[in-house]
C-alpha cells in the first residue's frame, strides 16, 4: 500500500487534494479504504475524461464549431429480416455457428432501473405474466431452447452444444443478480456457462470536475455506463484470479461470435441466430439491431451517420427539430431506432482497447449526495449538482471498419421495460401484452387458430422463435393457461 505522503502528492499534482480534508479525523480503518480507494483510482484518467467530456458537449453546442453534420442512416446501409429468403439463410449460418459451439452472450444488466420504481436488478422484475417468470429466466430459458435447435437441426447429441452467458453487473447489482440466479438454480443452465462479472466504476464530479466524497472517508462514485463493457471485459472476474477474464474465457471456449444485449426487452432473441448468421456473412467486426421509430418522442437512440462514420444519437442528445424531421412520404428521417442488440466478433471485443481512450464520454447531470467540506455534514441536493460520467456501449461504432445494420420486427423483437407500472407505455403492462401477444402469433404462424380473449403463455422452452410447433397446426386454442411443453400445449384446445 503508498504511503499517505506519496497519495498526498498524487492528488496535489492532479488539482485534487480536498478528497483528503478530513485525514485527520478519520479512523485508522477509514484511512486504510480511503488510501486503498484513491490508490486504485486512476486520478489523472478521471481528470483526462472530464476535460475531454466537457470540451466535447462545448463544441457540439457552439453554432460557429466545424463539426460533421449527423446524417440520417442511408437506406441502402440496412438490411431487413422481412426478406424471407435472406432471413432464412442468415439464420442456417448462425446456427451452425451456434451448433459448432462459436457463439456467446453478453448481457449488460449493470443499470439501476430507476425510472422502474424497483431497488432490484430489472432482471428479476416479474411483469405479470400468468407463469410469474422474471426477464432473467425468460432469457435463460430463450438459451436452453436454442441449444436444443441446434443440437437437434444440426445432429449432435443432447447436451453438447453450449452457448455461454457472460452476465455484466455492477457494484449496485451484483450481489442480488448472483443470490437471484444461485436461488433459482441458474434456471436450468449450468453455473459454470454462466459468468458473471461486473463493469467499473468512476467519481462522481462536481460540475467543475472536482471529485465528490460521499462520506468523510470514501468517494463518491457511480457505474461508468454500459460502455464498461468493453474494459470489464479485460477485468479479472474475480478479485483474487487475476488471469481470467471474459476475454480469456471466450478464447478458452473458442467463442468467435458474440451477441450482446440489454437486460430489459422481454422479446429480446438471445444469441439471435438470424443476427448472428447477418453478422457473419457480412464479414462484419460489429453490427446492430434496429426497429422503426415509433414517434418523434420515443426515448431511443437513433442510429445515424457523422463525417462517413455510423453512430448513434441518443434520446437526450437529439434536437427537436432533428427528432420530428420527416421526408415526403411522411417518415421520420431519423428512424433507426437502436434497440441494442450488438454482434462483435471476439477479435473485435479486443481490438476496442486501442482505441477505447480516443473515446468521449457523456456527461449526465443528477443529484449527487455528498459531503460538504466545510462542515463535514452531508447534503442531499435538490436539483442537480454535479455529475456522472458514462461511456455508452454503442459508442465504438464511428471506429469500426466493418459494420452493418439489420432492421428487424419491433412487435417480435422489442418491448422494453424502462417505466414503472401504469404508466401506459415500456412499463410491465405493455411487456406482458407484447409478449403473450407474440405467443398467439407464433400459434397462429402454425396454422393454429387462439380464440379471442385467450391468454396462452409458450415457455420460451417449448419455441424459441416460433419453431416446433408443427403439432398445433389445425387445433383451435379456446382456454387460457401457460404451456411447458407440446402437452401442456394440447390441453389448451
Ligand atoms: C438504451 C440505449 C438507447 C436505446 C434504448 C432501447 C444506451 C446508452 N442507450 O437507452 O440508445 O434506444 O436503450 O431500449 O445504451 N446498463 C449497464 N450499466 C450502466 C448503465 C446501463 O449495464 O452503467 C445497462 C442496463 O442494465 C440496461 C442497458 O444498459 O440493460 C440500457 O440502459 P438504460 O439506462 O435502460 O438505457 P436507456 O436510457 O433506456
Amino acid at each position: 500500500m503508498p504511503s499517505f505522503e506519496s497519495i498526498k502528492a498524487r492528488y496535489e499534482a492532479a488539482d485534487q487534494v480536498h478528497v483528503l480534508q478530513f485525514w485527520p479525523q478519520l479512523s485508522d480503518s477509514e484511512k486504510a479504504s480511503l488510501l486503498e480507494q484513491l490508490d486504485s483510482l486512476d486520478i489523472e484518467r478521471v481528470n483526462r475524461i472530464y476535460r475531454k467530456a466537457v470540451t466535447a458537449e462545448a463544441e457540439a453546442s457552439n453554432p460557429n464549431a466545424t463539426n460533421d453534420p449527423v446524417e440520417p442512416l442511408p437506406k441502402s446501409a440496412l438490411e431487413s429480416v422481412t426478406h424471407v429468403e435472406l432471413a432464412s439463410n442468415w439464420r442456417r449460418i448462425g446456427l451452425e455457428a451456434v451448433s459448432k459451439g462459436q457463439v456467446g452472450v453478453l448481457l449488460m444488466a449493470g443499470g439501476q432501473g430507476s425510472r422502474l420504481g424497483s431497488s432490484a436488478p430489472k432482471g428479476c422484475y416479474d411483469i405479470g405474466l400468468p407463469s410469474h417468470k422474471s426477464l432473467f429466466q425468460y432469457q435463460a430459458e430463450r438459451i436452453s431452447r436454442l441449444q436444443t435447435v441446434a443440437e437437434q437441426e444440426f445432429g449432435k447429441n443432447a447436451g453438447t452444444v453450449i452457448v455461454p452467458w457472460y452476465v455484466m453487473t455492477s457494484g449496485p447489482t451484483r450481489r442480488d443478480t448472483e443470490a437471484f440466479f444461485k436461488e433459482h438454480n441458474y434456471f436450468g443452465l449450468s453455473p459454470k456457462n454462466v459468468i458473471f462479472f461486473e463493469q467499473g466504476t468512476l467519481p462522481c464530479l462536481t460540475m467543475e470536475g472536482k471529485v465528490f466524497l460521499e462520506t468523510p472517508g470514501s468517494v463518491a462514485v457511480a457505474p461508468d455506463g454500459n460502455g464498461g463493457l468493453y474494459a470489464a471485459t479485460r477485468s479479472p472476474l474475480k478479485s483474487g484470479d487475476k488471469s481470467r477474464t471474459v476475454l480469456s474465457d471466450l478464447a478458452q471456449r473458442n467463442i468467435i461470435y458474440v451477441h450482446a444485449y440489454c437486460v430489459d426487452n422481454c422479446l429480446v432473441r438471445v444469441a439471435d441466430p438470424v443476427f448472428i448468421g447477418y453478422g457473419i456473412s457480412k464479414q462484419a467486426d460489429c453490427a446492430a439491431k434496429v426497429v422503426p421509430k415509433a414517434s418523434p418522442t420515443e426515448s431511443v437512440g437513433v442510429l445515424a451517420c457523422k463525417g462517413g462514420r455510423f453512430n448513434v444519437v441518443e434520446y437526450s442528445e437529439i434536437s427537436k427539430e432533428q427528432a420530428e424531421r420527416r421526408d415526403p412520404a411522411g417518415e421520420l428521417v431519423f428512424r433507426a431506432a437502436n434497440i441494442v442488440n450488438h454482434f462483435y466478433t471476439t477479435n473485435y471485443l479486443k481490438l476496442v482497447q486501442d482505441f477505447e481512450e480516443q473515446m468521449t464520454f457523456h456527461i449526465a447531470r443528477k443529484k449527487i449526495p455528498h459531503v460538504d467540506l466545510a462542515t463535514g455534514q452531508i447534503v442531499k441536493p435538490t436539483k442537480p449538482n454535479g455529475m456522472k460520467l458514462e461511456m455508452f456501449v454503442f459508442d465504438v461504432f464511428p471506429y469500426t471498419e466493418r459494420f452493418a445494420v439489420l432492421e428487424v420486427q419491433r412487435s417480435q423483437e422489442f418491448s422494453p421495460l424502462k417505466n414503472a407500472p401504469g404508466t401506459g407505455s415500456d412499463d410491465p403492462e405493455t411487456s406482458r401484452r407484447d409478449l403473450l401477444a407474440q405467443h398467439k402469433h407464433f400459434l397462429t404462424m402454425a396454422g393454429a387458430t387462439v380464440k379471442a380473449g385467450v391468454e396462452i403463455e409458450l415457455s420460451p422452452l417449448v419455441s424459441y422463435a416460433g419453431e416446433g410447433l408443427e403439432s398445433a397446426k389445425g387445433k383451435t386454442f379456446s382456454k387460457s393457461g401457460i404451456a411447458s411443453s407440446l402437452e401442456e400445449l394440447d390441453a389448451l384446445v
